[in-house]
């Protein structure tokens, strides 16, 4: 399945195809989504055969508009509504109690429902045309590197798309900031480009950060968000070191590095990445592909700093590595 180009025209045969329960990989601006028509179980099913997910691990439902959220969650604070004013469109998906009526294959089996309102003007001109719920995860094999970009999409999931809609490199890069509203305080389950400290500044109240929580939150598995290669992540220091060891044996390794310090190295497979980390993370998924596709007997990634900025990076790299 070849990327198709963004035309109004189709976009509406894009809308169709979910109105017929088939599924529609579309961009939005932090990575590529599987989407089908959220109300369908039978269309959300396929999502989890063509990905290989697990049954129990829920999706999260792109909506057009702030209306739309009374149609599929209940007990909607006031905090919902600053967040959605603050943040939305864009990439936080803020966790809710879920409406009866919302099929249990959607939430895996949970009573919270993800939801958000993606800043992508494709995203934005499907679900308008939709019209309704649409259910989409990352557009990757469960557990693999989520695609930027639409050729990630049909390399990875080639036949099993009736459509993917090609709108160029996703900008933000990583996926959306979750943040769980359903218990009694905030929570961050997954940091993201929107950061605690925005959060904070709208809420006025504490946030937890934790991804360990009673519900089943991303990557919670050792290995997530990962290359096929071996990946380790390093100081920069027992990076040099470690890079004469393994040349030494003769081993075929990549690098992924953004000091200055390291963008030197004798290194055939060297990737330099920006310094600044909001650039690093819109730049990570598609370095990590390119060097993932080389077979390489090992990928060393410089470990990025441990501050606020770098948050979703350092998750997705934590997961990423052994
Ligand atoms: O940026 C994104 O969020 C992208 C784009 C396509 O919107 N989507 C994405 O979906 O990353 P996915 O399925 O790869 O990751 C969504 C995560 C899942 O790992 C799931 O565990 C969590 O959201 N999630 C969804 N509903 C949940 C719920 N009710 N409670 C806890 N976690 C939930
Ligand atoms: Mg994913």
């Amino acid at each position: 399945m070849n990327p198709t180009p963004v035309t109004p025209q189709t976009i509406n045969q894009a809308a169709e195809l979910l109105r017929q329960g088939r599924l529609v990989a579309f961009p939005t601006e932090t990575v590529y989504g599987l989407g089908a028509d959220a109300s369908n179980p039978e269309a959300v099913g396929k999502i989890f055969a063509a990905k290989g997910r697990p049954d129990d691990h829920p999706l999260i439902v792109h909506l057009a508009n702030v209306d739309q959220v009374n149609d599929w969650a209940e007990n909607i604070s006031d905090a919902v509504w600053q967040l959605a004013n603050a943040f939305w469109p864009g990439p936080l998906t803020i966790i809710l109690n879920k409406k009866p009526k919302v099929p249990l294959i959607v939430t895996g089996g949970q009573n919270t429902i993800a939801l958000r309102i993606p800043a992508n003007p494709v995203a934005l001109q499907l679900l308008q045309a939709f019209g309704n719920g649409i259910a989409a995860p990352s557009a990757n094999r469960f557990g693999h590197i989520s695609p930027t970009q639409a050729i990630h999409v049909s390399e990875e999931l080639g036949e099993n798309v009736a459509c993917i809609l090609d709108g160029g490199p996703c900008t933000v890069g990583v996926e959306s900031t979750i943040l769980d509203l359903s218990d009694e305080f905030p929570n961050i389950l997954r940091p993201g480009r929107i950061t605690r400290s925005q959060l904070k500044a709208v809420l006025k109240t504490d946030i937890k950060l934790s991804t360990q929580t009673k519900i089943r939150a991303p990557g919670m598995m050792a290995v997530h968000y990962a290359p096929h290669t071996m990946s380790l992540l390093c100081q920069t220091e027992t990076m040099i070191a470690m890079i004469d060891d393994l040349c030494a044996k003769g081993k075929n390794i990549g690098l992924l590095v953004f000091s200055q310090k390291l963008a030197s190295l004798p290194c055939q497979h060297l990737l330099h990445l920006p310094e600044q980390s909001e650039n690093y993370e819109t730049a990570l998924y598609s370095s990590l592909r390119e060097l993932d596709k080389l077979n390489l007997d090992m990928i060393l990634i410089e470990q990025p700093p441990d501050t606020e900025t770098w948050a979703a990076v350092n998750d997705r790299l934590s997961k990423a590595t052994v």
